[in-house]
């Protein structure tokens, strides 16, 4: 899709110069996809900015990711083209509200998904993804975790890990929460031959109701092994475009009307430009929540 030929151009010709790798998330608009190096989940973004050469990186996303592709990568230059673009998630918990729980419930692990701030990720045991939080919790040498900071998620793995307890924070996507069974037993009805894939963010009743709950990456990974050719999903609109381009033969179908993320919206083409030629909004982290936060965040493959 390319809507700006002259800043596709500029952006293309500054990269190269400065050496730059783009990365952008599954739910970015389709001209950021377009031109990224690399388009994947939140952990992927992290990780590919971590194997990588390019010393300046930047991240179309929201906050926490690009902070995370900092704690991985202390060494490197990470940008966020959009400095106010954060995740409403995220900020539903804050470094006092992790104490106090800590203090609660002193013999609990605290499990943080990775949707937190780098704050809140160095003061936890471990970290998780919406892929692997079953696992992690299933797998921690601990009966009893606080889970942070998704209720949904939360619910998810409580119904997956039996034998454990697990204490969960009140927080949700705004975005994730506007599915409604209503929308999803009107999709059954139009598409009866459709898998519906939805993302753990959703509410119980939506994960309860679909055909399988799965990341964004791991929605992407379904549809290519699949024999369906029809699908309804239940996450940020984003993503179906990706789908759409990767599986030109299948046909992709919002669950109800498509839920947007404004924070995933806030980059544009020209804010990437912008950041890449002036070199702005730069992540910078103490080096003590670094060292922590990489501890969690590095935990997390001895349990998956
Ligand atoms: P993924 O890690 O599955 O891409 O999800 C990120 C996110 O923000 C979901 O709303
Ligand atoms: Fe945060 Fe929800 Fe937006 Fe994902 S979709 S970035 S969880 S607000």
């Amino acid at each position: 899709m390319n809507s700006n030929p002259k800043i596709i151009s500029d952006i293309l010709d500054l990269k190269r110069k400065k050496g730059a790798l783009i990365l952008a998330h599954n739910y970015q608009i389709p001209q950021i996809q377009d031109i990224a190096d690399f388009v994947g989940d939140s952990l992927e973004l992290a990780k590919t900015s971590k194997a990588i050469d390019n010393e300046l990186v930047i991240v179309c996303g929201v906050k926490f990711m690009a902070e995370t592709a900092k704690i991985l990568s202390p060494q490197k230059r990470i940008l966020l083209p959009a400095p106010l673009a954060g995740c409403p998630l995220a900020d539903t918990i804050t470094a006092g509200d992790v104490l106090s729980l800590k203090k609660k419930y002193p013999d609990a692990w605290v499990v943080s998904y990775v949707n937190t701030s780098a704050e809140i990720k160095a003061l936890s045991d471990v970290c998780c993804t919406s892929s692997n939080a079953v696992t992690v919790v299933k797998n921690v040498p601990t009966d009893k975790v606080i889970f942070i900071p998704d209720k949904n998620l939360g619910w998810w793995v409580k119904k997956n890990v039996l034998g454990k307890s697990v204490i969960t924070w009140d927080g949700f996507c705004y975005v994730h929460e506007q599915f409604s069974l209503n929308e999803l037993k009107k999709s059954r009805k139009t598409f009866p031959d459709a898998e519906i894939l939805v993302h753990p963010e959703c509410k119980k009743e939506i994960l309860e109701a679909s055909d399988h709950v799965l990341s964004t990456s791991g929605m992407l990974r379904r549809v290519k092994e699949s024999t369906a050719t029809k699908f309804i999903i239940g996450t940020e609109e984003g993503l179906i475009y990706k789908l759409q381009k990767e599986n030109p033969g299948k046909e992709f179908y919002s669950l109800g009307c498509a839920k947007t993320c404004v924070n995933m919206k806030q980059t544009t083409l020209n804010e990437l430009y912008l950041s890449l030629k002036n070199e702005v909004h730069e992540i910078n982290l103490d080096a003590k929540i670094i060292e922590k936060a990489t501890f969690a965040l590095e935990r997390m493959v001895q349990y998956v």
